[in-house]
Protein backbone atom coordinates (compact mmCIF):
# COMPACT_ATOMS: atom_id res chain seq x y z
CA UNK A 1 0.00 0.00 0.00
CA UNK A 2 1.30 3.64 -0.16
CA UNK A 3 -0.16 6.82 0.52
CA UNK A 4 -0.92 9.06 -2.79
CA UNK A 5 -2.38 12.36 -1.14
CA UNK A 6 -2.25 13.89 2.22
CA UNK A 7 -3.50 17.03 3.14
CA UNK A 8 -3.12 18.93 6.78
CA UNK A 9 -4.81 21.75 8.33
CA UNK A 10 -4.16 23.38 11.37
CA UNK A 11 -1.46 20.74 12.66
CA UNK A 12 1.61 21.50 14.61
CA UNK A 13 3.28 24.30 12.32
CA UNK A 14 1.30 23.23 9.58
CA UNK A 15 -1.66 25.98 8.44
CA UNK A 16 -2.55 23.78 5.01
CA UNK A 17 -0.63 21.07 3.46
CA UNK A 18 -1.08 19.56 0.37
CA UNK A 19 1.08 16.71 -1.14
CA UNK A 20 0.79 14.42 -3.37
CA UNK A 21 3.25 11.79 -2.77
CA UNK A 22 4.98 9.35 -4.92
CA UNK A 23 5.24 5.24 -4.42
CA UNK A 24 8.53 4.97 -4.10
CA UNK A 25 11.13 7.22 -1.96
CA UNK A 26 10.12 10.43 -0.77
CA UNK A 27 12.98 12.79 0.78
CA UNK A 28 11.86 15.68 3.11
CA UNK A 29 15.10 18.05 3.49
CA UNK A 30 14.96 21.29 6.22
CA UNK A 31 16.57 22.31 8.57
CA UNK A 32 16.02 21.62 11.80
CA UNK A 33 12.41 22.73 13.64
CA UNK A 34 10.58 23.42 9.92
CA UNK A 35 8.26 20.76 10.04
CA UNK A 36 9.60 17.28 8.84
CA UNK A 37 8.80 15.39 11.39
CA UNK A 38 5.37 16.65 11.83
CA UNK A 39 4.58 15.19 8.59
CA UNK A 40 5.62 11.79 9.62
CA UNK A 41 3.57 12.34 12.98
CA UNK A 42 0.87 12.72 10.92
CA UNK A 43 0.81 9.87 9.04
CA UNK A 44 1.69 7.79 11.60
CA UNK A 45 -1.71 9.01 14.11
CA UNK A 46 -3.77 7.62 11.15
CA UNK A 47 -2.50 4.42 11.33
CA UNK A 48 -1.99 3.67 14.93
CA UNK A 49 -4.26 6.39 16.39
CA UNK A 50 -2.00 7.64 18.46
CA UNK A 51 1.30 10.18 18.05
CA UNK A 52 4.57 8.53 18.37
CA UNK A 53 5.71 11.61 20.44
CA UNK A 54 3.16 12.35 22.76
CA UNK A 55 0.32 10.96 24.53
CA UNK A 56 -1.93 14.66 24.83
CA UNK A 57 -2.82 14.73 21.32
CA UNK A 58 -4.35 18.03 21.04
CA UNK A 59 -0.89 19.45 21.48
CA UNK A 60 -0.76 18.78 17.81
CA UNK A 61 -3.55 21.08 16.99
CA UNK A 62 -1.82 24.50 15.95
CA UNK A 63 -1.30 27.36 18.61
CA UNK A 64 -4.22 29.88 18.15
CA UNK A 65 -6.65 27.23 16.76
CA UNK A 66 -9.28 24.84 17.75
CA UNK A 67 -9.13 22.14 15.74
CA UNK A 68 -7.18 20.21 13.18
CA UNK A 69 -7.47 17.70 10.17
CA UNK A 70 -5.56 14.99 8.63
CA UNK A 71 -6.52 13.90 5.10
CA UNK A 72 -5.33 10.98 2.94
CA UNK A 73 -5.83 8.44 0.04
CA UNK A 74 -4.01 5.29 0.64
CA UNK A 75 -3.81 3.10 -2.53
CA UNK A 76 -3.80 -0.82 -2.00
CA UNK A 77 -3.44 -3.51 -4.49
CA UNK A 78 -7.39 -3.59 -5.39
CA UNK A 79 -8.65 -0.59 -3.66
CA UNK A 80 -8.58 3.14 -2.52
CA UNK A 81 -9.08 3.95 1.28
CA UNK A 82 -9.71 7.25 2.62
CA UNK A 83 -9.20 8.04 6.04
CA UNK A 84 -10.09 11.87 7.53
CA UNK A 85 -8.76 12.50 11.00
CA UNK A 86 -9.64 15.17 13.10
CA UNK A 87 -8.97 16.28 16.77
CA UNK A 88 -10.51 19.25 18.66
CA UNK A 89 -10.09 20.01 22.67
CA UNK A 90 -12.83 17.42 23.17
CA UNK A 91 -10.74 14.14 21.64
CA UNK A 92 -10.67 12.38 18.24
CA UNK A 93 -13.05 11.52 15.31
CA UNK A 94 -11.90 9.20 12.67
CA UNK A 95 -14.17 8.77 9.26
CA UNK A 96 -12.72 5.77 7.24
CA UNK A 97 -14.08 5.84 3.65
CA UNK A 98 -16.36 8.74 4.44
CA UNK A 99 -17.68 6.62 7.76
CA UNK A 100 -17.45 7.76 10.55
CA UNK A 101 -15.86 4.99 12.91
CA UNK A 102 -17.28 4.49 16.51
CA UNK A 103 -14.26 3.04 17.99
CA UNK A 104 -10.46 3.99 17.44
CA UNK A 105 -10.00 0.40 16.90
CA UNK A 106 -11.56 0.48 14.01
CA UNK A 107 -9.14 2.47 12.23
CA UNK A 108 -6.50 0.12 13.15
CA UNK A 109 -5.22 -1.72 9.81
CA UNK A 110 -6.90 0.86 7.18
CA UNK A 111 -3.21 2.01 7.10
CA UNK A 112 -0.22 -0.05 8.13
CA UNK A 113 3.47 1.74 8.97
CA UNK A 114 6.58 0.99 10.93
CA UNK A 115 8.51 4.23 11.99
CA UNK A 116 11.85 4.09 12.79
CA UNK A 117 13.42 7.19 14.90
CA UNK A 118 16.29 8.01 17.01
CA UNK A 119 13.67 7.56 19.83
CA UNK A 120 13.11 4.06 19.08
CA UNK A 121 16.79 3.46 21.09
CA UNK A 122 14.43 3.85 24.10
CA UNK A 123 12.94 0.35 23.69
CA UNK A 124 16.78 -0.86 23.92
CA UNK A 125 17.83 1.50 26.31
CA UNK A 126 14.98 2.30 28.36
CA UNK A 127 12.28 1.18 30.61
CA UNK A 128 10.52 -1.91 30.13
CA UNK A 129 7.39 0.57 30.06
CA UNK A 130 9.15 1.48 26.20
CA UNK A 131 9.27 -2.25 25.55
CA UNK A 132 5.27 -2.51 25.87
CA UNK A 133 4.67 0.39 24.52
CA UNK A 134 6.53 -1.06 20.81
CA UNK A 135 4.68 -4.51 21.47
CA UNK A 136 1.18 -2.79 21.87
CA UNK A 137 1.29 -0.50 19.28
CA UNK A 138 2.54 -2.82 17.03
CA UNK A 139 0.32 -5.93 17.63
CA UNK A 140 -2.58 -3.85 17.83
CA UNK A 141 -1.79 -2.75 14.02
CA UNK A 142 -1.77 -6.20 13.10
CA UNK A 143 -4.37 -8.08 15.61
CA UNK A 144 -7.88 -6.67 16.54
CA UNK A 145 -8.38 -9.54 19.14
CA UNK A 146 -5.10 -8.21 21.25
CA UNK A 147 -6.77 -4.71 20.94
CA UNK A 148 -9.46 -5.21 22.22
CA UNK A 149 -8.14 -7.90 25.11
CA UNK A 150 -5.54 -5.24 26.06
CA UNK A 151 -8.28 -2.39 26.35
CA UNK A 152 -10.22 -4.49 28.48
CA UNK A 153 -7.53 -5.87 30.56
CA UNK A 154 -6.52 -1.99 31.91
CA UNK A 155 -10.08 -1.39 32.61
CA UNK A 156 -10.35 -4.43 34.62
CA UNK A 157 -6.92 -3.43 36.21
CA UNK A 158 -7.78 0.03 36.93
CA UNK A 159 -10.82 -0.90 38.83
CA UNK A 160 -9.02 -3.60 40.54
CA UNK A 161 -6.47 -0.82 41.68
CA UNK A 162 -9.11 1.69 42.62
CA UNK A 163 -10.77 -1.25 44.70
CA UNK A 164 -7.55 -2.31 46.47
CA UNK A 165 -7.82 1.17 47.78
CA UNK A 166 -10.68 0.40 49.88
CA UNK A 167 -9.32 -2.14 52.20
CA UNK A 168 -7.38 -2.47 54.39
CA UNK A 169 -7.38 -6.01 55.37
CA UNK A 170 -7.37 -9.18 53.44
CA UNK A 171 -10.53 -10.63 55.26
CA UNK A 172 -12.35 -8.58 53.50
CA UNK A 173 -11.23 -8.56 50.41
CA UNK A 174 -10.22 -11.32 48.99
CA UNK A 175 -13.66 -12.54 48.08
CA UNK A 176 -14.33 -9.49 46.37
CA UNK A 177 -10.85 -9.62 44.64
CA UNK A 178 -11.39 -13.07 43.41
CA UNK A 179 -14.15 -11.87 40.98
CA UNK A 180 -11.95 -9.18 39.20
CA UNK A 181 -9.23 -11.68 39.65
CA UNK A 182 -11.21 -13.98 37.17
CA UNK A 183 -11.70 -10.66 34.33
CA UNK A 184 -7.89 -10.11 34.65
CA UNK A 185 -7.46 -13.66 34.28
CA UNK A 186 -9.45 -13.94 30.58
CA UNK A 187 -8.00 -10.71 29.33
CA UNK A 188 -5.05 -10.86 30.50
CA UNK A 189 -3.87 -14.22 29.28
CA UNK A 190 -5.12 -13.55 25.73
CA UNK A 191 -2.60 -10.51 26.10
CA UNK A 192 0.26 -12.70 27.47
CA UNK A 193 -0.36 -15.67 24.50
CA UNK A 194 -0.65 -13.21 21.83
CA UNK A 195 2.33 -11.24 22.79
CA UNK A 196 4.15 -15.01 23.00
CA UNK A 197 3.15 -15.27 19.40
CA UNK A 198 4.61 -12.06 18.02
CA UNK A 199 7.80 -12.13 19.95
CA UNK A 200 8.49 -15.85 18.82
CA UNK A 201 7.76 -14.40 14.72
CA UNK A 202 9.63 -10.99 15.35
CA UNK A 203 13.10 -12.84 17.05
CA UNK A 204 13.14 -15.27 13.74
CA UNK A 205 13.02 -12.98 11.29
CA UNK A 206 15.39 -9.95 13.12
CA UNK A 207 17.68 -13.14 14.05
CA UNK A 208 18.27 -13.76 10.19
CA UNK A 209 18.06 -9.74 9.79
CA UNK A 210 20.85 -9.38 12.08
CA UNK A 211 22.99 -12.26 11.29
CA UNK A 212 23.67 -10.45 7.97
CA UNK A 213 23.91 -6.87 8.84
CA UNK A 214 26.80 -8.07 11.18
CA UNK A 215 28.07 -9.80 8.65
CA UNK A 216 27.92 -13.15 10.33
CA UNK A 217 29.12 -12.21 13.23
CA UNK A 218 25.97 -11.49 15.97
CA UNK A 219 23.34 -13.74 16.80
CA UNK A 220 20.05 -11.42 18.13
CA UNK A 221 17.44 -13.47 20.46
CA UNK A 222 14.14 -11.23 21.49
CA UNK A 223 13.53 -12.79 24.60
CA UNK A 224 9.85 -12.56 26.06
CA UNK A 225 10.02 -12.00 30.07
CA UNK A 226 6.35 -12.48 31.13
CA UNK A 227 5.60 -11.50 34.92
CA UNK A 228 3.51 -14.16 34.88
CA UNK A 229 2.10 -17.00 32.77
CA UNK A 230 -1.28 -18.24 32.26
CA UNK A 231 -0.72 -21.27 33.76
CA UNK A 232 0.27 -19.64 36.90
CA UNK A 233 -1.87 -16.69 37.01
CA UNK A 234 -4.82 -17.02 39.19
CA UNK A 235 -2.32 -18.93 41.48
CA UNK A 236 0.09 -15.91 41.86
CA UNK A 237 -2.77 -13.59 41.59
CA UNK A 238 -4.19 -14.93 44.91
CA UNK A 239 -0.66 -15.31 46.85
CA UNK A 240 -0.49 -11.69 46.19
CA UNK A 241 -3.51 -10.36 47.11
CA UNK A 242 -1.74 -9.70 50.81
CA UNK A 243 1.16 -7.55 49.22
CA UNK A 244 -1.70 -5.76 46.59
CA UNK A 245 -3.51 -4.86 49.29
CA UNK A 246 -0.60 -3.93 51.17
CA UNK A 247 0.35 -1.54 48.22
CA UNK A 248 -3.01 -0.60 47.01
CA UNK A 249 -1.51 -2.03 43.69
CA UNK A 250 -1.93 -4.72 41.44
CA UNK A 251 1.69 -6.60 41.63
CA UNK A 252 1.72 -9.23 38.65
CA UNK A 253 0.24 -9.02 35.29
CA UNK A 254 0.66 -8.31 31.53
CA UNK A 255 1.20 -4.83 32.64
CA UNK A 256 5.03 -5.60 34.10
CA UNK A 257 6.01 -7.87 31.43
CA UNK A 258 9.19 -6.86 29.86
CA UNK A 259 11.19 -8.14 26.56
CA UNK A 260 15.18 -8.80 26.57
CA UNK A 261 17.30 -8.36 23.16
CA UNK A 262 20.68 -10.82 23.46
CA UNK A 263 23.48 -10.85 21.02
CA UNK A 264 25.36 -13.77 21.15
CA UNK A 265 23.99 -14.29 25.10
CA UNK A 266 24.80 -10.62 26.21
CA UNK A 267 22.04 -8.52 27.53
CA UNK A 268 22.23 -5.58 25.04
CA UNK A 269 19.95 -3.44 26.87
CA UNK A 270 23.25 -2.67 29.75
CA UNK A 271 25.94 -4.18 28.10
CA UNK A 272 25.37 -3.39 24.36
CA UNK A 273 27.58 -0.06 22.44
CA UNK A 274 25.25 2.19 20.83
CA UNK A 275 26.18 0.98 17.32
CA UNK A 276 24.66 -2.29 18.75
CA UNK A 277 21.63 -0.90 20.05
CA UNK A 278 20.71 0.84 16.93
CA UNK A 279 21.90 -2.46 14.63
CA UNK A 280 19.22 -4.24 17.15
CA UNK A 281 16.16 -1.45 16.34
CA UNK A 282 16.93 -1.58 12.68
CA UNK A 283 16.92 -6.00 12.73
CA UNK A 284 13.69 -5.28 14.64
CA UNK A 285 12.23 -2.45 11.82
CA UNK A 286 12.98 -4.52 9.08
CA UNK A 287 11.63 -7.89 10.39
CA UNK A 288 8.24 -5.52 11.05
CA UNK A 289 8.35 -4.73 7.48
CA UNK A 290 8.62 -8.04 6.48
CA UNK A 291 6.02 -9.84 9.22
CA UNK A 292 3.02 -7.33 8.13
CA UNK A 293 3.65 -7.86 4.60
CA UNK A 294 2.96 -11.80 5.61
CA UNK A 295 -0.05 -11.07 7.54
CA UNK A 296 -1.24 -8.27 4.95
CA UNK A 297 -0.14 -9.55 1.55
CA UNK A 298 0.76 -5.82 1.11
CA UNK A 299 3.63 -3.62 1.96
CA UNK A 300 3.24 -1.49 4.57
CA UNK A 301 4.12 2.59 4.68
CA UNK A 302 7.80 3.16 5.87
CA UNK A 303 8.91 6.21 7.84
CA UNK A 304 11.94 7.35 8.81
CA UNK A 305 12.70 10.28 10.51
CA UNK A 306 16.46 11.73 10.50
CA UNK A 307 18.06 8.09 10.93
CA UNK A 308 20.08 7.77 7.80
CA UNK A 309 22.75 9.79 9.42
CA UNK A 310 23.02 7.75 12.25
CA UNK A 311 23.56 5.01 10.04
CA UNK A 312 26.93 3.45 8.72
CA UNK A 313 27.43 3.68 5.17
CA UNK A 314 26.98 -0.70 5.08
CA UNK A 315 23.72 -0.32 6.93
CA UNK A 316 22.33 2.29 5.40
CA UNK A 317 22.81 0.06 2.09
CA UNK A 318 21.21 -2.57 3.66
CA UNK A 319 18.12 -0.71 4.42
CA UNK A 320 17.68 0.68 0.78
CA UNK A 321 18.27 -3.10 -0.41
CA UNK A 322 15.58 -4.15 1.63
CA UNK A 323 12.87 -1.76 1.11
CA UNK A 324 12.61 -1.59 -2.21
CA UNK A 325 8.87 -2.19 -3.22
CA UNK A 326 8.00 0.10 -0.21
CA UNK A 327 7.02 3.50 -0.03
CA UNK A 328 9.53 5.38 2.35
CA UNK A 329 8.86 8.47 3.37
CA UNK A 330 12.65 10.24 4.94
CA UNK A 331 13.60 12.88 7.12
CA UNK A 332 16.72 15.01 7.39
CA UNK A 333 18.64 17.44 7.31
CA UNK A 334 20.86 17.59 4.23
CA UNK A 335 21.62 15.08 1.28
CA UNK A 336 25.38 13.38 1.26
CA UNK A 337 26.05 12.33 -2.04
CA UNK A 338 27.94 9.08 -1.55
CA UNK A 339 24.45 8.05 0.18
CA UNK A 340 22.34 8.84 -2.28
CA UNK A 341 23.42 8.68 -5.70
CA UNK A 342 22.49 4.95 -6.19
CA UNK A 343 19.03 5.66 -5.06
CA UNK A 344 15.82 6.24 -6.64
CA UNK A 345 14.23 9.46 -4.75
CA UNK A 346 10.98 9.32 -6.45
CA UNK A 347 10.32 12.71 -4.96
CA UNK A 348 12.63 15.51 -2.94
CA UNK A 349 10.68 17.92 -1.03
CA UNK A 350 12.08 21.53 0.46
CA UNK A 351 10.61 22.01 4.26
CA UNK A 352 10.63 25.63 5.22
CA UNK A 353 8.66 26.99 8.30
CA UNK A 354 5.49 24.78 7.65
CA UNK A 355 5.58 25.20 3.74
CA UNK A 356 6.64 22.37 1.78
CA UNK A 357 7.82 22.51 -1.82
N1 LIG B 1 0.94 22.75 18.11
C1 LIG B 1 1.84 23.46 17.40
N2 LIG B 1 1.46 24.61 16.77
C2 LIG B 1 2.36 25.31 16.03
N3 LIG B 1 3.64 24.96 15.86
C3 LIG B 1 4.06 23.84 16.46
C4 LIG B 1 3.19 23.03 17.25
N4 LIG B 1 3.88 21.97 17.71
C5 LIG B 1 5.14 22.11 17.24
N5 LIG B 1 5.25 23.23 16.49
C6 LIG B 1 6.44 23.72 15.79
O1 LIG B 1 6.87 22.75 14.86
C7 LIG B 1 8.27 22.85 14.73
C8 LIG B 1 8.91 21.49 14.87
O2 LIG B 1 8.58 20.73 13.80
P1 LIG B 1 9.29 19.33 13.55
O3 LIG B 1 9.44 18.60 14.80
O4 LIG B 1 8.55 18.70 12.44
O5 LIG B 1 10.72 19.82 13.08
P2 LIG B 1 11.77 19.07 12.17
O6 LIG B 1 11.76 19.74 10.83
O7 LIG B 1 11.53 17.63 12.19
O8 LIG B 1 13.10 19.46 12.92
P3 LIG B 1 14.37 18.57 13.36
O9 LIG B 1 15.26 18.52 12.15
O10 LIG B 1 14.97 19.39 14.44
O11 LIG B 1 13.89 17.25 13.80
C9 LIG B 1 8.81 23.73 15.82
O12 LIG B 1 9.20 24.94 15.27
C10 LIG B 1 7.61 23.91 16.74
O13 LIG B 1 7.63 25.18 17.30
MG1 LIG C 1 12.47 16.08 13.24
Amino acid sequence: MYIGELSLQNFRNYNYLNLVLHPGINVFVGDNAQGKTNILEAIYLCATARSHRTNKEREVIKWDQDDAHIKMKIQKKYVEDTIDFHIDNRGKGVAVNRIPIKRLGDLLGVLNVVMFSPEDLKMVKRSPGERRRFIDIELSQLDRVYYDALGKFHKVLKQRNNLLKKFDNINDASNVLEVWDLQMIEYGSIVINKRQDFINELQEIAQEIHYNISGGKEKLEIVYEPSVTTKQYQERLTANHQKDIFRRSTSIGPHRDDMAFLINDMDVRTYGSQGQQRTVVLSIKLAQLRMIQGILGEQPVLLLDDVLSELDYHRQQFLFTHTKDIQTLITCTGIEEGVWNKQNIGKLFKVNKGVVS
